[in-house]
Order: C-alpha cells, then sequence, then structure tokens
C-alpha cells in the first residue's frame, strides 16, 4: 500500500467522489485513522483546544505543530498527512511562510500544509506551491482570527459577505491550492463555491454541498468535554467510555480485586 496523494484528491473531484477528513494529534489516535480508510489526516492547530489545553489556536507554536506532525506521520502507513501552519508562522508573509512549512514537511515529513486566509493569504500559498508543497486553503471562519472575529459565528452571510467568500475561494485556487476547507458558511453558499471550483472543498458546519467533510476527531468520537457545535454528529461516547473504564479501574484497586491470581506472577 501507499499514501494517498494530491493526484488521488483530485481524481476523487472528477469522478464526484465525496470523502472524510479528521483531525489527528498523535501517533495512537492517527494510526486507528489511518487503518479505518480514513484518506486524509489533518494535524490540526485545533490541537490547541483539543490537546494541549489552551483557549484557542491562537497560542499553538510552531515547535508544537513539528512535534505532533512527526507523531501523526509516524503512525499512519496510507493516509496523506496535512499539517497546519499555527498563528504567526505565515502572516508576515511568503518567505515566513515558506520557512515555517519546509520544516513541517521536512522535521515532520507532512505531505501538505495548510494555511488560513482567501485572498489575504494567496501569495503565501502561491511561493509555497511553486516551491512544491501542495497547500490546503481554509476560508469562512478561521479559527486563528477569534480575536478579531469576537467568537465564531458564521460567514458569508448577506451580499456583501457572500461576494468576499467566492473571491477568497476563487483565490486560493488561482493561487494553487489543492484544496479549500470552508468552515461554518451556509449550505447554498458553500455548494456554489464547490460547483464553481475544480478542487475540492472540505465542509465543516458548512452543509452537504462540499466535495468533502471535515470533524475534529474528539468531536466526532464524543471524546470532547462540553457543549458540541451545531455542525456536529457524534458517532461515539468516547469520553463516558474512558471515564467509566478509569472508574471500574479505581473500584477495583480500591477494593482489592485487581490483580487477580490470573495477573500476578510465581
Ligand atoms: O485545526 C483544525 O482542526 C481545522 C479543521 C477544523 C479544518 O483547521
Ligand atoms: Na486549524
Amino acid at each position: 500500500t501507499r499514501r494517498i496523494t494530491v493526484r488521488d484528491i483530485a481524481a476523487a473531484k472528477e469522478r464526484g467522489e465525496k470523502w472524510p477528513m479528521l483531525t489527528a494529534y498523535d501517533a495512537m489516535t492517527a494510526s486507528v485513522f489511518d487503518q479505518a480508510g480514513i484518506p486524509v489526516l489533518l494535524v490540526g492547530d485545533s490541537a490547541g483546544n483539543c490537546h494541549l489545553g489552551y483557549e484557542s489556536t491562537v497560542p499553538v507554536t510552531l515547535d508544537e505543530m513539528i512535534m505532533l506532525s512527526s507523531a501523526v506521520v509516524r503512525g499512519t502507513s496510507r493516509s496523506l498527512i496535512v499539517g497546519d501552519l499555527p498563528f504567526g508562522s505565515y502572516q508576515e508573509g511568503p518567505t515566513q511562510a515558506l520557512r515555517s512549512a519546509t520544516r513541517l514537511v521536512k522535521e515532520a515529513g507532512v505531505t501538505a500544509v495548510k494555511l488560513e486566509g482567501g485572498e489575504r493569504s494567496a501569495h503565501q500559498i502561491e511561493l509555497l506551491v511553486q516551491a512544491g508543497i501542495p497547500v490546503m486553503a481554509h476560508i469562512g471562519l478561521t479559527p486563528q482570527s477569534v480575536n478579531a472575529f469576537g467568537g465564531y459565528p458564521v460567514q458569508g452571510r448577506g451580499e456583501e459577505a457572500a461576494q468576499q467568500l467566492r473571491r477568497d475561494a476563487k483565490a486560493v485556487q488561482d493561487a494553487g491550492a489543492f484544496a479549500v476547507v470552508l468552515e461554518l458558511v451556509p449550505a447554498e453558499l458553500a455548494a456554489e463555491v464547490t460547483t464553481a471550483l475544480h478542487v475540492p472543498t472540505v465542509g465543516i458546519g458548512a452543509g452537504s454541498g462540499c466535495d468533502a467533510q471535515v470533524l475534529v476527531w474528539t468531536d466526532m468520537a464524543g471524546m470532547t468535554d462540553g457543549r458540541m457545535p451545531k455542525f456536529v454528529r457524534q458517532y461515539a461516547a468516547l469520553r463516558e467510555s474512558l471515564g467509566d473504564a478509569a472508574k471500574a479501574f479505581a473500584d477495583d484497586v480500591v477494593g482489592g480485586a485487581y490483580p487477580a491470581e490470573e495477573h500476578s506472577f510465581h
């Protein structure tokens, strides 16, 4: 078996095939998704909230992304691995973006990188693509700008905002992105953009008209603590199962039921 490539991703759009993407932050979880046949895994900077205990993605560093991404690469053999460029690692311009992306590719071994922004990030995308680094773009709600948005509102509502989203989608495609994440975008607009583009759209909170769908794995598997966004479907209740397992282990230890004779050496 070989890894999925960006050519496979392009071919899927031509055939009209939908595909799933999940986030992963460590080798153990990534190997589960790799063996489950998830074609694309994103080492998202959502690791900030989901894995590292930060309030948002803003504090995540490039060194942290390299550490997490290299683990995901080591844990997989088939999935295409995309690593997020964190806040502050590409906003200065194309040269900084290339320096950061090169580290993710060389030190972590990811195949592609993702960065946020449409028109505003087009020059960065162009230089990375010229350098031979596949880029996944990310438009609509871009969580690294949470402080500017004042939260995580749905994007592209109203004609002016819709026009901006259309321009952003066109800009990242023209810059050479191989796919584009649409986050928190009205379903009708996301479907329209998906039809207009020849590169695939990856929706999250963007309706069923996208070419692919991504979820944060801890949300998908019911591992996240607290309220879920409206767009999430939980496919397991891992947080409850794992908590129950920990409590049962604790009870057995305190009550003397574990270890039993069969767990002992003589
Ligand atoms: O960091 C992340 O998990 C993401 C996806 C939600 C697209 O950027
Ligand atoms: Na991200």
